[in-house]
């Protein structure tokens, strides 16, 4: 059996690592992967979507995975589709949920899944003039990808007109800038919910807890994520209860009704108020770092799990009674300016799973080309153990300038 996984961070590594855990032989394919992925499988850089489903085809790839969502958004999965080619992810129109936040938003209101209020623009005198009158702190974002940066939360209504001038006018996302959404703010803790969709039924993983921020106490820049705990420690069954009437139901019967339907992965970002569980957005591909600690707690067999999803199969998730503590190892400087090319030292002495997002491997030898460099994942029966294996591990790791955060997974 060959699976090819697009992408090339610590997600699809972990993707890898999970498939060929419960299934040795498989022969895995990662376009383009990186250091780690080339340690359990083929690295390609293939460019297009063609050159992908050329690929597939002549190799006889008996599944593709897409990772990330911008070769969603090129419809990555409606040419393999057209070419009789077995990929799992949603097609293009799906995709949209993530890659529209207008249309994404406008789904929401329409099947009532809760969510933040909010009215979407493509003229920048009209925003300004409604940003004006709302309560503050609001919510500016672009509709389109913008790289996990289209975003900003305005505390007053100076704030918001120069995020509408740059977006509306200066195009600083460029046509993902065309179309705003401004929102209402919601106060509350988040919560990832990663799930599988077979085309019927939505099935949810273990919650998880991203951190966004680069420092400790959730300070600083924002990042691309530097840790994740799952189980996510604050929510409980009756959130879990809130979720599935507010926002799992309503979904899916929004996805039948709409005939958006497919095997893939449908991520939910939450906000949990004290009115609630509220919807943030959808992704509609697998979170990072939220896949590295949530896929080494499931105890199905992955690929029996996306074969089930592919042929409308009813999946049942099991999951260890156990807690991951993921903790990203970070270029010193990122997310702004950091160095390159230096070598990973005792990756040999690590004694839990973990994952390569940033490095490239060169005679045997990994050295950091990324920001995120390495995604270690402790695995305990408390949270409190998870936590301290990672961190134990990470004692063992060495390369110049490294950085972490040290409070993710603390109670
Ligand atoms: P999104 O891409 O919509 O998830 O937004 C990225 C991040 O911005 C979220 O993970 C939240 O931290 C924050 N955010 C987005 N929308 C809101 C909102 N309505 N209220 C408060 N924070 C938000
Ligand atoms: N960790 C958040 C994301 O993957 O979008």
């Amino acid at each position: 059996m060959k699976v090819l996984i697009i992408g090339n961070g610590g997600r699809e590594h972990a993707i890898g690592w999970k498939i060929r855990q419960d299934n040795p032989e498989v022969e895995l394919y990662f376009n383009n992967g990186n250091g780690g992925t080339a340690q359990i499988g083929t690295n390609l850089s293939l460019k297009t979507v063609e050159d992908l489903a050329d690929f597939a085809e002549k190799e006889q790839i008996d599944l593709t995975f897409v990772g990330p969502e911008d070769w969603l958004m090129k419809g990555v999965v409606d040419t393999f589709q057209e070419r009789k080619l077995s990929v799992f992810g949603p097609n293009k129109k799906a995709a949209l949920l993530e890659g529209s936040k207008e249309f994404a938003k406008n789904f929401m209101l329409k099947y009532g899944v809760k969510t933040a209020k909010y009215k979407t623009f493509n003229n920048y005198t009209e925003a300004n003039e409604y940003a004006k009158n709302q309560t503050y702190p609001l919510v500016v974002k672009a509709d389109g990808l913008a790289a996990g940066k289209g975003v900003v939360i305005c505390y007053d209504k100076f704030e918001a007109e120069k995020a509408l001038d740059e977006m509306l006018n200066n195009k600083i996302f460029g046509e993902a800038g065309n179309h705003v959404v401004i929102e209402e703010f919601l106060e509350g803790f988040e919560t990832s919910i990663l799930s599988v969709f077979n085309g019927k039924d939505i099935y949810p993983f273990i919650s998880a807890k991203d951190h966004k921020k680069i420092g400790e106490g959730e300070t600083g820049l924002n990042t691309g994520g530097m840790g994740v705990v799952a189980p996510n420690p604050y929510f409980t069954e009756e959130l879990e209860e809130a979720f599935r009437k507010d926002i799992l139901e309503p979904t899916l019967k929004g996805l039948l009704a709409e005939n958006l339907t497919f095997a893939g992965i449908i991520f939910f970002g939450l906000m949990i108020t004290n009115t609630g569980v509220y919807l943030l957005e959808y992704n509609m591909r697998m979170g990072d770092p939220e896949t590295q600690a949530t896929l080494p707690l499931m105890q199905n067999n992955f690929l029996d799990v996306l074969h089930n999803a592919l042929t409308g199969n009813e999946i049942t998730l099991n999951w260890k009674n156990q807690h991951t503590v993921c903790v990203v190892l970070a270029s010193g400087g990122y997310p702004l300016n950091y160095e390159t090319d230096f070598p990973i030292k005792g990756l040999d002495q690590v004694t839990c799973p973990y994952f390569v997002a940033g490095a490239y491997l060169k005679d045997e030898q990994l050295y950091t080309s990324g920001g995120r460099v390495l995604n270690i994942v402790g695995i305990g029966d408390t949270q409190e153990k998870a936590r301290e294996q990672a961190y134990d591990n990470i004692t063992k790791i060495h390369f110049d300038y490294n950085y972490c955060r040290k409070d993710i997974g603390e109670l």
